[in-house]
């Protein structure tokens, strides 16, 4: 049984310090520190903690764990180093994941999602991946680097149970997203905000190295998509659809219309 070491808040909050220091200075990054540390005081507040409830009506449903209010002051400050954690709302999934299936091959022929593996970077407590879960993938992988969520996210997967379920071939991996070699399959990638700028860049350069190795078709469905010039600079991604929530990648080129 894997049992992935915890990441250390001293070690992480340095780390950022030293980081923020090198490019803005002792004195900018200190203030930011401090502000960073204010925000979790604030975010720790009984009023808080209520409204972080607020996205609970899935577990009711379910039966699982994978509201932000039941995260520890430990993960909560971590998140405010990397990024916080907070589950996808389940309207918003299964709109994205809509869209995406009325997007087109290039032959003209609906997706079919049996053909792609669905990738959560960021996968927290596993909610997205319970979701995705009701569309017919070939498999399934989140990937989250705090162990105390993952381990959370392997109890949801397990737990879970609906009559809906079309793909059972579903894991969660406790790793570092901008380290993570993609599978040589078909891929969905899922983004909902995991990422700093310098991470995000990583991972779209590991993404494209690994298609170069092993073309593929990749579609990558960014929600709330804070950085997605990010994507746009990339040669080998356009956007296919955007709305207020999300925006929608691919690397197929249309076929011309003859
Ligand atoms: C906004 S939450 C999204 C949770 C999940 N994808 C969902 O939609 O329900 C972002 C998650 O990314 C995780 N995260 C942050 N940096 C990461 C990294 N470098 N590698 C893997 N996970 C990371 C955080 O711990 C957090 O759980």
């Amino acid at each position: 049984m894997d049992s992935p070491a915890e990441i250390s808040v001293v070690k992480t909050a340095w780390d950022w310090w030293r980081l923020a220091a090198s490019y803005e200075g002792y004195w900018l990054a200190s203030r930011r520190l401090m502000g960073i540390l204010w925000e979790f005081v604030r975010d720790s507040t009984p009023e808080r903690l209520r409204q972080r409830y607020g996205d609970a009506d899935y577990d009711w449903d379910y039966r699982v764990n994978t509201t932000s209010g039941a995260v520890g002051w430990r993960d909560r400050l971590l998140g405010q180093f990397h990024s916080a954690y907070q589950p996808t709302e389940p309207a918003a999934f299964h709109e994205m994941l809509n869209a995406l299936q009325q997007s087109l091959n290039p032959d003209g022929t609906v997706l079919n999602f049996r053909d792609f593996t669905f990738v959560d970077l960021g996968s927290g407590k596993g909610r997205a991946l319970l979701m995705a879960s009701e569309y017919p993938f070939h498999r399934i992988i989140g990937v989250e680097f705090l162990a105390s969520l993952h381990r959370i996210a392997q109890q949801n997967l397990r737990e879970y149970k609906s009559n809906s379920q079309k793909c059972f071939a579903i894991e969660s991996i406790c790793a570092d997203a901008t380290t993570f070699l993609f599978p040589a399959d078909p891929l969905v990638i899922y983004l909902f905000n995991p990422l700093p700028e310098s991470g995000l860049r990583q991972v779209i350069v590991n993404l494209e190295h690994s298609l170069r190795a092993h073309p593929r078709a990749v579609y990558v469905l960014y929600h709330n998509p804070l950085l997605e010039h990010v994507l746009g600079e990339s040669s080998q991604f356009r956007k296919i659809a955007s709305a207020q929530q999300y925006s929608m990648f691919t690397n197929i080129s249309r076929r011309p219309s003859s």
